[in-house]
């Protein structure tokens, strides 16, 4: 077992920092607003730590899960001077490849390893223990730190070199984007025609047009429930990185342009923190 730090108790790594705790690992957790590592401290019978410094001061691993990167920028700036060398940090924030470069840098300098790593399966997948967490590093990194990170995922593949975690993490949101359109759209019609949109799913939803967010969306969507899930501003800053990337590599991005502007009206609707598959709301004009 290991020693390991948590830097960044939201959503996902309050759960997260769970699931090492629980595998046995010693972790000590830090998060910028105090009150949140107190509470992940007496819920999880865990150490909460009350500077990054404090956090990540002889342990193996240090993971980090925050907003975006000017976040996690400035969160590795205190994180690796306090850090043992030899050690491997972990960003689990969605960013850009360009930052992950950064960090990684910044980290062999210093003579540690990083990893970006990029999760997939929202709040669900991060209670459940159930992510998918695509990396990007070197292999002799991803080798040692898979067996901690397992300890919450499904899934966990090395696909490159640093930066290759958030470009395989691009392309995932792309494939949603798309997606939720697609689905609003769908259940939009269903219901305008007067089906059950429960009963639709039964009966196409082992079939082509299955997919995740029909499995987990459509029944919520049918009822105008978004209050939970994964953040229209998180999913605009995430196509923000996306329409940015696909700019220098030359691409068109048509339908990610259009959905992004849609994001958009949905933020103006009042919706920023609903779940992406609010679409809906905005194609009913509610
Ligand atoms: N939620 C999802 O379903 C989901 C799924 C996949 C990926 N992600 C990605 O995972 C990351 C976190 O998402 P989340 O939903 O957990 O977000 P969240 O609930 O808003 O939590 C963000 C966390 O980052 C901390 N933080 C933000 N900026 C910071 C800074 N400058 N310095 C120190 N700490 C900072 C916050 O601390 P405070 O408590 O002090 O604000 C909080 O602990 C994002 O990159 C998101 O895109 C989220």
């Amino acid at each position: 077992m290991s020693k390991v730090a948590f830097l960044g108790l939201g959503v996902m790594g309050y759960p997260i920092a769970g699931h090492l705790l629980k595998a046995g690992h010693e972790v000590c957790v830090w998060n910028r607003t105090s009150n949140v590592s107190e509470k992940w401290g007496k819920e999880f019978s865990g150490e909460a730590c009350t500077s990054i410094e404090d956090a990540v001061s002889g342990a193996d691993y240090v993971m980090m899960c925050v907003g975006q990167d000017a976040d996690v920028l400035a969160v590795a700036e205190r994180a690796i001077p306090a850090m043992a060398s030899g050690a491997i940090l972990v960003d689990h924030t969605t960013a850009s490849d360009g930052c992950a470069k950064q960090v990684g840098a910044q980290c062999a300098a210093a003579d540690m390893g990083f990893l970006d790593a990029p999760i997939s399966g929202g709040e669900a997948g991060a209670v459940n223990g159930q992510l998918t967490v695509m990396c990007g590093g070197k292999q002799a990194h991803f080798d040692k730190a898979v067996s901690v990170i397992d300890a919450y995922a499904k899934a966990v593949k090395l696909m490159g070199p640093v930066g290759a975690g958030q470009l395989t993490k691009m392309v995932n949101q792309i494939c949603i984007a798309g997606m939720l359109q697609g689905l609003s759209e769908a259940v939009n019609f269903a219901q305008a025609a007067g089906l059950d949109m429960d009963e639709v799913v039964g009966a196409i939803g082992k079939g082509a047009a299955q997919s995740w967010q029909m499995d987990n969306r459509a029944s919520t969507m049918a009822r105008g429930e978004y209050e939970f899930g994964f953040a229209v501003d998180w999913m605009r800053k995430d196509l923000g990185i996306v329409l940015e990337t696909a700019k220098k590599l030359g691409l068109d991005m048509p339908v990610t342009e259009l959905v992004d502007g849609y994001y958009a009206d949905v933020q103006e609707m009042g919706g920023s923190r609903w779940d992406t598959s609010s679409l809906l709301a905005r194609l009913k004009g509610e």
